[in-house]
């Protein structure tokens, strides 16, 4: 396993449209275990492959309990579907530093998607678990958190985010 690098935003490739999956091998579980890797190292609860540059469409997603040790599961071409509700929660993203906002996203979702042997899964998903679920499909889209927000509050982070950049220089 490897740490892989977090590309953030305005990384071109979070712009950009993840792939579907059509190969099932030892390399596609390389990959997951990569970003499952990464995203506790951030540490995250979330991952999409755009975020380390590779536009294929995966994600991990933290299901660890409090007292658990790490878990996480891999979703293999995740789509959303009979999105119910609407609940504001705060969001962040490994690719957009230093901001969190409030987010509206569906309280419950379906999911479709395939394991590692591109068999099908299916499940909802409620509350946080659905919430992070439609953060990383977004990813998969070139979405970001940010793009929910009202044009006003996204260019005000992107006045900080020029700030904090040029401090770093
Ligand atoms: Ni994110």
């Amino acid at each position: 396993m490897a740490i892989r690098k977090i590309l953030t935003y305005p990384a071109p490739v979070l712009r950009k449209k993840a792939r579907k999956i059509t190969v099932f091998d030892e390399e596609l579980r390389q990959l997951a275990a990569d970003m499952g890797e990464t995203m506790y190292d951030a540490p995250g609860v979330g991952l999409a492959a755009n975020q380390i540059g590779v536009l294929r469409q995966i994600i991990v997603v933290d299901v660890s309990r409090d007292d658990e040790k790490k878990k996480f599961i891999t979703l293999i071409n995740p789509v959303i579907s009979d999105g119910e509700g609407s609940v504001a929660g705060e969001e962040g993203c490994l690719s957009v530093i230093e901001y969190e906002a409030k987010v509206k996203r569906f309280q419950k979702i379906h999911v479709s998607a395939l394991d590692f042997d591109g068999n099908p899964i299916n499940f909802d998903a409620e509350d946080r678990f659905a919430r992070i679920i439609q953060h990383e499909v977004d990813h998969l889209h070139g979405k970001l958190f940010i793009d929910h927000l009202s044009a006003l509050k996204r260019g005000l982070y992107k006045k900080k985010l020029k700030k904090i950049l040029k401090n770093r220089l």
